[in-house]
């Protein structure tokens, strides 16, 4: 059930499913007007839109291909031209490929900086331009404080992704707000297999997978806590430090 009480509008990108979509149902719950972009799963993007309405939340769906500079800089002005309470954006659209520095391929570079650093970037700005009051949670990665090499354009973009939070965190205050998430094992691709998941959960300090729940309350924790900006909250049961 939605909370009655209007809390601002809330982008959030690539999020048909997986944790987007938790983030949205989340925030919708809140009491947010949730943007729902995505940009192929528009199956999953219309459903998200009809549990969040039948729970008596407010959404509307937004599709754009994030590669496309054009495409991002004209996503904000879309969204609030629908929502003049646009106060949070989300940062969640994501690939994950692995790759490797021996086999470098400048296009899997051009798309990780894309959809991990231009697109938020460019997002921050135009959220910036609106001279509103608002935050932005950036979802990055628990590895971004090692140097695994085996998603190297993947982690080469998160981590950038993690400097472009403190940087914006300091260029945007006092009036919007910047942090990020960066989670661990939560929500594996579908083919991490049995005997691999085993070996990661060996790896964590909890030992065991965290939930979606655990980072939706991260992110309502960040909505709430007014006086955050520049943190990076890794929810990964103890795995950075290791
Ligand atoms: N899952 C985890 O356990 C985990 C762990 C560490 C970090 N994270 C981070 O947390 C965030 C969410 O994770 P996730 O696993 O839910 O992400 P994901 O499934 O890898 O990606 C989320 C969405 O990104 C969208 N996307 C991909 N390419 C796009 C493009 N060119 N333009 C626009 N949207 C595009 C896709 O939307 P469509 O389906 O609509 O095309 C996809 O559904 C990501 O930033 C990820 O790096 C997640």
């Amino acid at each position: 059930m939605a909370s009655s009480k209007q809390q601002g509008t809330a982008l959030i990108t690539g999020a048909g499913q997986r944790l987007g979509r938790s983030i949205a149902l989340k925030l919708a719950g809140l009491g947010y007007t949730v943007a729902i972009h995505y940009n192929h799963s528009q199956t999953e993007a219309l459903n998200l839109a009809k549990t969040i309405r039948a729970r008596k939340g407010r959404c509307e769906i937004f599709q754009g291909d994030l590669f496309d500079p054009q495409t991002a800089q004209e996503l904000i002005p879309r969204v609030y031209k629908k929502f003049r309470d646009l106060n949070l954006i989300v940062n969640s659209a994501s690939i994950f490929e692995k790759s490797t520095l021996n086999n470098y391929n400048p296009e899997n570079l051009e798309r990780n900086f894309a959809l991990h650093v231009q697109t938020p970037y460019i997002l921050t700005a135009e959220f910036a331009k609106l001279k509103k009051p608002g935050q932005i949670i950036n979802l990055l990665d628990t590895h971004i404080v090692d140097n695994r090499t085996d998603h190297f354009e993947y982690l080469f973009s998160k981590k950038a992704l993690a400097e472009l939070t403190k940087l914006s965190a300091v260029a945007l205050a006092p009036d919007i707000r910047v942090n990020g998430i960066a989670p661990g094992f939560i929500l594996p691709p579908k083919q991490t297999a049995g005997e691999q998941r085993k070996r990661l959960i060996k790896n964590i300090p909890l030992k065991r997978k965290g939930d979606l729940e655990n980072i939706t309350q991260t992110v309502e924790f960040l909505v709430k806590n007014t006086y955050l900006t520049g943190q990076i909250i890794f929810v990964d049961g103890g795995e950075h430090l290791i």
